[in-house]
């Protein structure tokens, strides 16, 4: 695995995906446009709502971005851990109604193993623990090592919000190593800390919720993928934390010399 710049990532995965006939669209606005649900644009999916319920016709079935987006339920980790912080850009691979499961896990794979060269047995795999296709392509049609294949429940490994679609997801983990680890003697995936880094979200939107809970299955599903570029730049770059990756640093480096402030000198440091 090389290092690689954040800006270089992005455009791999962008053009990754229109390889595989997506189409790539500029980021939407931070700020919602048409939806009362949201204060700030928080996934790749968010501006896309109207195209996986069909209320709108999308202009194309695959689509691909790379979305400004501000996560605010995970505003309370902010400074406490490497990976998690306020504004944050988000990779992603959509399709309405067309490619599903089988290739949506497929190609995060290729992209990881072959475009970005990232070593198989740092990879880890979650699946919603009733999703047995998902398991099955990961493990007998990918190959990965079936102990690297975890199966979690609902509040990990299911994407819903009321009623409407939603379904089953799966994660690639990034085992960062020891030295990221908490050191509890049952630190393993899932656990808080920053060892286990999940980079990518894969959700097959399957199921249409409906008023009495029953899950309809979708006869047309959809994919909606999600993955944090500032994660996957830790990754690729062999950095602590989110606020060393390459263009956060020139920014930094920047900020730093009109503050005569060095990074890192002294983290009891306020400005006056
Ligand atoms: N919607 C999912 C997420 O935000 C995948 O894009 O994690």
């Amino acid at each position: 695995m090389n290092y690689m710049g954040l800006n270089e990532i992005r455009e791999k995965f962008l053009s990754f995906f229109e390889s595989k006939e997506c189409l790539r669209l500029d980021s939407f606005s931070l700020v919602p446009k048409n939806d009362a649900s949201l204060l700030l644009i928080n996934s790749g999916m968010a501006p896309m709502k109207k195209w996986f319920t069909g209320a709108e016709v999308p202009p194309r079935k695959r689509v691909t971005t790379c979305q400004k987006c501000i996560r605010t339920p995970d505003i309370e980790c902010v400074g406490k851990t490497a990976r998690h912080g306020t504004f944050f850009e988000m990779l992603g691979n959509f399709s309405f109604g067309d490619y599903f499961k089988r290739e949506a896990i497929s190609w995060a794979w290729e992209f990881f193993t072959k475009v970005m060269e990232i070593p198989e047995d740092i990879l880890w795999v979650t699946v919603y623990e009733e999703d047995d296709e998902a398991r099955d392509i990961w493990v007998n049609e990918i190959g990965v090592n079936p102990e690297r294949v975890v199966k979690m429940g609902k509040e990990d490994n299911f994407w819903e919000h009321g009623t409407g679609p939603c379904g089953p997801c799966s994660e690639i983990h990034v085992d960062r190593g020891v030295k990221y680890s908490c050191g509890k003697p049952d630190c393993k995936l899932g656990c808080d800390c920053d060892r286990f880094m999940e980079v990518w979200n894969l959700v097959f939107t399957q199921f249409d919720k409906d008023e009495d809970g029953n899950y309809n299955r979708l006869a047309n599903p959809n994919i909606d993928t999600g993955m944090g570029l500032e994660r996957l730049a830790c990754v690729m770059q062999g950095v602590d934390n989110l606020f060393e990756v390459d263009t956060v640093q020139n920014t930094m480096k920047h900020i730093s010399k009109f503050a005569g402030v060095n990074y890192k000198e002294n983290e009891n440091f306020l400005l006056p």
